[in-house]
């Protein structure tokens, strides 16, 4: 399947974009330092789906996140800003996703998907 090239310099500190990949979406998020710390922080807690901070992001990168914005639970489109993580709310049926895309709360049974992905330069990455 076609993999894609994004451009990171179009999204800025602490914002996110949302791209269409595969049919789903695909969210590259530009995480704050306090975003990342609160992640990480959070890499001990107990988790549905444990996985650390560093497992999700690539050496040196940590603050992008790219995700496929498709909830583990039926695939509803979470928002971020919301939820008691700080991180992706579901509004469909309440799952709290924290600021790594860890499910963290509410039904659905996986943290968001991290696709293949790796780094062109500094600026570039390729999704797929
Ligand atoms: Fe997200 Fe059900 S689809 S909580």
């Amino acid at each position: 399947m076609a993999s894609t090239e994004f451009d990171l310099t179009k999204v800025a500190d602490g914002q996110q974009v949302t791209l269409k990949w595969r049919g789903k979406p695909l969210f590259v998020r530009n995480r704050t330092p306090a975003e990342v710390q609160r992640a990480v922080a959070d890499d001990s807690a107990s988790m549905k789906d444990p996985q650390k901070d560093a497992d999700r992001v690539k050496p040196g990168k940590a603050q992008w996140l790219v995700l496929i914005g498709s909830c583990t639970h039926l695939g509803c489109v979470p928002t971020f800003g919301g939820g008691d993580y700080g991180g992706w709310f579901c509004p469909c049926h309440g799952s709290h996703y924290d600021t790594s895309g860890r499910i963290r709360k509410g039904p659905a049974p996986l943290n968001l998907a991290v696709p293949e992905y790796e780094f062109l330069s500094d600026t570039k990455v390729k999704i797929g």
